[in-house]
């Protein structure tokens, strides 16, 4: 039996419906956080998933600058545990609440919270967009399922159209993981949440693909030395924080600094749990195996880089079925030595997916979780993603990189 065919002969499985939004029909006047919709058929479907949030209490698929969330009432047990449910999440694994106004914040925080300084330039620089903030949780407004039963809850204002009208319409804030299955990559489409979740989720929301391409960027500045730490790099770069936090500084005042997990930074205490997104569970795998193929940086001590035409050439030797060629995905630069060799057709068939010029690393952003979502659909054996350079976007973009393979490769050209 099929899943489509499973999920629907189960009592669990619902109808999935897909509704239009047009993100070009909602704008927001200056300063105020009402949106004006023009287009009748996107105001019905928002209608439609306001009244699916706050009058039925479930979950909805909804695009975000980012990648989609699947979002329910932050307010709710009974709606948020469905998200957990839906996506098969561990219970440990807190969510990041959406709002579309600083009013909206206000709400969630702990009574008698002072929003520190740092937090203000980056409000200002970055919301709405792509990152979230950690500040104390209010237990008595945000059930402890959605922080996990931490003392922070993580916090968010998403820049797409659809997702702010849709929190605005609603009025409630939304807490909303990516809309995947757990351990899976992130969507970027309307069609990535529909083949992951069909049957598991009423409505989703196609407001067409994610600017970004992958999650937001996760801070915590509520330490007491006044630092930034990334939890998780995204969206917004380490080099667009630094930039804002330096902004109107004042003679003698001292900036912060940011301090990278895993870069900077370890926390044991916090590896163990899941707060720092990506340590504890596996994650951003598709069903398909990914190597990493690292052709920038030199190998660590003990590790022999390979030629990169043996590489290529020995994957044949990975086929178990001699009745077809072994079908290899590839996520490279356009422009980068890889890019550049000739593909050897002996035994393999290859399925090429752009990451952009090695320089455009917002565009490679963009592209990874499509490209590994769309060469899992396309059926290959195996997936090879090419190294980008790790600053701006690339940073994030190797960060979920080195997570979604199981393998990694130092090649050379020489
Ligand atoms: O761009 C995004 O952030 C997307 C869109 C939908 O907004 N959301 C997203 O959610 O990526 P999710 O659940 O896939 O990843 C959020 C991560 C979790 O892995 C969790 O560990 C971390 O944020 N997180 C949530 N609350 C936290 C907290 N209180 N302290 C530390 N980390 C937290
Ligand atoms: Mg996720």
């Amino acid at each position: 039996m099929s899943l489509r065919a499973l999920l629907s002969s189960s009592s669990l499985a619902m109808a999935t419906r897909v509704l239009k939004c047009n993100p070009s029909s909602i704008s927001f006047l200056p300063s105020s956080h009402e949106p004006q919709i023009s287009c009748p058929e996107t105001l019905d479907s928002l209608l439609e998933a306001s009244n699916h949030l706050v009058d039925l209490l479930r979950p909805v698929a909804f695009p975000t600058e980012t990648v989609y969330g699947l979002g329910a009432s932050a307010l709710s047990i009974s709606a948020t545990s469905q998200i957990f449910a839906a996506k098969g999440r561990p219970p440990d694994n807190p969510l990041i609440v959406h709002v579309s106004s600083l009013q909206m914040l206000d709400i969630l925080l702990a009574p008698g919270f002072t929003i520190p300084q740092p937090y203000h330039k980056l409000i200002r620089s970055f919301w709405p967009g792509a990152l979230t903030l950690l500040f104390p949780s209010n237990p008595d407004v945000v059930p402890s399922i959605v922080t996990a039963n931490l003392p922070t809850v993580a916090v968010r204002m998403p820049s797409h159209p659809v997702a702010r009208a849709l929190i605005a319409i609603a009025n409630i804030p939304l807490a909303a993981p990516s809309a995947n299955s757990s351990g899976k990559p992130s969507p970027t489409r309307p069609e990535h949440v529909l083949r992951d979740l069909e049957g598991k989720v009423g409505i989703i929301l196609d407001g067409g693909p994610c600017d970004v391409g992958l999650e937001s960027t996760v801070v915590d500045g509520l330490g007491t030395d006044g630092n930034i730490r990334v939890l998780r790099p995204g969206g917004v770069t380490i080099e667009d924080i630094e930039r804002a936090l330096q902004l109107d500084i004042v003679a003698g005042q001292r900036i912060p600094q940011v301090l990278v997990h895993g870069r900077d930074f370890r926390d044991k205490e916090m590896e163990d749990t899941p707060t720092t997104p990506g340590m504890k569970y596996r994650h951003y795998s598709p069903a398909v195996p990914v190597t990493l193929l690292m052709t920038l940086s030199p190998p660590p001590e003990k590790v022999e880089a390979i030629s990169a035409a043996n590489y290529l050439a020995d994957l044949k030797n990975l086929r178990q079925d001699s009745s077809r060629p072994f079908k290899v995905g590839l996520l490279a630069s356009t422009d980068s030595a890889l890019s550049m060799l000739p593909l050897p057709t002996d035994g393999l068939e290859w399925h090429r997916h752009s990451m952009g010029s090695k320089t455009d690393l917002a565009f490679a952003a963009r592209s990874l979780f499509d490209g590994l979502l769309t060469l899992e659909r396309d059926g290959v054996d195996l997936i090879l993603v090419e190294e980008v350079d790790q600053r701006d976007e690339g940073l994030a973009v190797m960060n979920r990189v080195r997570k979604a393979a199981g393998e990694t490769k130092w090649i050379s050209f020489c």
